[in-house]
């Protein structure tokens, strides 16, 4: 993520990794406060071990595309909400990419899809990933289907 300002957000992200048992490494980096150190961190990753990079952040929200211009592992970005613009800044400028660079965006503020997109590329090559993903879709169904809404509902 792009700031600490982001970890209420990007934490959605972290709790669903975790709920798949899926390990993740949390960080704050900027692609214009600290762009020297973001690039390390990023043309790093692969060799580290990384299969997937989520970037969360917020404003002229060009984090994820900066990540996705120094490696060719899959990059999902999350626009985080914004006071000024609702999100809409940073939804833009995340998705948007030119051709030739790409990020998989999700929703404003999207971030448990973001870790469950993820967790979809991961389970491509692991079926116990894939059979805890087909879990959690029938526990969401049940969900529904066991849902009373009030009286004054209908
Ligand atoms: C972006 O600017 C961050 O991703 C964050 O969403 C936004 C505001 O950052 P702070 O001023 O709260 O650090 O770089």
């Amino acid at each position: 993520m792009g700031s600490a300002s982001d970890y209420e957000v990007m934490s959605g992200a972290a709790q669903t990794l975790a709920s798949f048992g899926v390990e993740y490494e949390e960080k704050v980096l900027s692609a214009h406060r600290t762009p020297e150190l973001l690039a390390e961190y990023v043309r790093g990753a692969r060799q580290r071990g990384t299969r997937i990079m989520i970037a969360g952040a917020g404003g002229a929200a060009h984090l994820a595309g900066v990540i996705a211009s120094y490696t060719t592992l899959p990059v999902i970005g999350v626009p985080v909400m914004t006071k000024g613009l609702g999100g809409m800044d940073s939804l833009l400028s995340t998705v948007q990419m030119p051709s030739g660079i790409p990020v998989a965006t999700v929703a404003i503020n999207g971030s448990k899809n973001a870790a469950l997109l993820a967790v979809e590329i991961l389970a491509l090559d692991n079926p116990e990933l894939a059979s805890k993903l087909d879990g959690f879709r029938r526990s969401q169904a049940e969900k529904i289907k066991d849902t009373t809404l009030p009286p004054a509902a209908r």
